[in-house]
């Protein structure tokens, strides 16, 4: 990539009574680097850093995060100022090609994506294969992974225009897959996508339209559906994106990077916490019971966290929480309760941590999903869609850096290294000499699984 700056400075190792020389390359923002590429090959020492904190894993150019500002930029520009003035598909060309559209581009781009919507019809077929009960994330995993095997005339990661349309594929399919796991979920007919509709309107129409009557989609709903797609759309580096960078550098094609995304995205601890935040206000119910949750949360000994609090990279307010709690508020003035419960526990919750010296001791702020999941609430999604709609915001991101990755020339397959501390080579020991041990202890209790 054309940026990365060596400003002559050097980093000086001292090891095992030699020095070496590192290059410190320059950052537009945010902290430089200290180069350890070859680092192995003149100490014959690796690096230690398990998950990765203070590791940049690549150089890149798409999201830049000031986590002890609170800052959260798009290829330059303030989350605040897209949420307010930009919508989700002028967002998504932006962190695809670098630079807000002009009105001829946008008018392509969003030709193109509404092109690509529908999904193949046998698609539907592989849904009935599904457990009535299925999560939709699982669905989301093998359905878009699947997209793969259905159009294979866009899976050649070597051809930019294979690339192109696959970009174009997933953007305009994946709303489509998710509105599709979610009728599936309710036992209601898929309905298909409608290319007159914007990007949120179409998949709220996707959603909640039954063939038995006529439904509008009400503006304020799709405002704030697409505030939450821009405010889900990339993160940096984050586990998922990392997955998908990590995927992609083996050359697996581009559906299968994005369902491993959708995979690491699952979990509580990054794209599930919506759900799992959601639970915990509901878990909590009433403002009286929330010095109970912050004790727990204060306790070592007990693993419950308080969710939507605390992140990685942020050591002040997410500035996503701010532009979330203020869409909250819409949507529940719009449809829901505004003196609903569960935003005064939240607001309360908030603030009690926000003055608690453990919060404070530690920089936890509520992040995102403090509020998203009362948002998705009032907007009719039940709690188990809304990591899905996550997946769906951060296709675009996760997309972005595969492209990223894919066209930077210095990219190679993914492979860390590790801090070996097993067992040192010994012989093997023939069965008549190894005794009766720990192997059987474990069959007896794989065979009695009660015990
Ligand atoms: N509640 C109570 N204590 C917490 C919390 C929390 N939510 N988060 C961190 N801590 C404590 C933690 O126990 C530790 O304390 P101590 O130093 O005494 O051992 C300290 O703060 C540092 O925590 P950590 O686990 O080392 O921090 P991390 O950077 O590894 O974890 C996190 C970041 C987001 C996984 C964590 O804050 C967490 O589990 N939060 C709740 C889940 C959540 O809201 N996740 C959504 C993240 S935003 C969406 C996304 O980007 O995916």
């Amino acid at each position: 990539m054309a940026n990365k700056g060596d400003g002559g400075e050097k980093a000086t190792l001292h090891v095992r009574g030699e020095s070496h020389d590192l290059n410190v390359l320059k950052a537009s923002i945010g902290p430089d680097v200290i180069d350890i590429q070859n680092l192995y090959r003149r100490t014959g020492l690796f690096t230690f850093d398990p998950g990765y904190t203070s590791t940049a894993s690549c150089e890149s150019q798409i999201t830049f995060i000031d986590g002890e500002k609170g800052v959260l930029l798009y290829r330059g520009y303030p989350i605040d100022q897209l949420a307010e003035y930009g919508d989700y598909l002028e967002t998504c060309y932006l962190l695809l090609y670098g630079d807000l559209p002009n009105q001829e581009q946008r008018r392509k781009f969003d030709a193109d994506i509404t092109y690509h919507t529908m999904v193949h019809e046998q698609m539907r077929a592989f849904f009935q294969g599904f457990r009535r009960d299925a999560h939709p994330m699982a669905i989301m995993v093998a359905v878009v992974g699947a997209l793969s095997a259905f159009y294979h005339d866009s899976t050649d990661i070597n051809d930019p225009h294979q690339r192109e349309v696959a970009t174009r594929r997933m953007i305009a399919k994946v709303p489509t897959l998710a509105a599709m796991a979610f009728k599936y979920s309710l036992g209601q007919p898929f309905v298909y996508p409608r290319n007159d509709l914007d990007y949120a309107s179409n998949f709220l129409h996707m959603c909640f339209s039954v063939p038995s009557e006529d439904y509008h989609v009400n503006p304020v709903l799709a405002r704030a559906m697409d505030r939450i797609f821009i405010l889900h759309a990339d993160h940096e580096q984050n586990a998922s994106t990392s997955t998908v960078r990590l995927a992609g550098s083996s050359n697996a094609n581009p559906f299968a990077c994005i369902a491993a995304g959708i995979a690491s995205l699952w979990g509580p601890a990054h794209g599930g916490a919506n759900e799992a935040a959601l639970n915990m206000l509901e878990e909590i119910g009433t403002p009286e019971r929330i010095p109970e949750f912050i004790a727990r949360a204060k306790d070592r000994s007990d693993p419950f966290r308080l969710m939507g609090f605390g992140h990685r990279v942020y050591k002040n307010y997410d500035p996503r929480a701010r532009i979330m709690q203020r869409t909250a508020k819409e949507v529940l003035a719009e449809v829901g309760d505004p003196n609903d419960p569960l935003l005064e526990v939240a607001r309360q919750l908030e603030e009690v941590a926000l003055n608690d010296e453990y919060f404070i001791e530690r920089k936890l702020y509520p992040n995102i999903d403090f509020y998203s999941g009362i948002t998705l609430r009032a907007l009719g999604f039940p709690t188990s869609m809304f990591t899905v709609l996550f997946a769906l915001a951060r296709t675009v991101g996760w997309i972005a850096h595969w492209r990223e990755m894919i066209s930077d020339p210095s990219n190679r397959i993914g492979r860390p290294r590790q801090l070996y501390t097993g067992p040192v080579m010994r012989d093997y020991v023939p069965m008549s000499q190894r005794g009766a041990g720990l192997g059987d202890q474990v069959h007896d209790t794989d065979r009695n699984p009660e015990s």
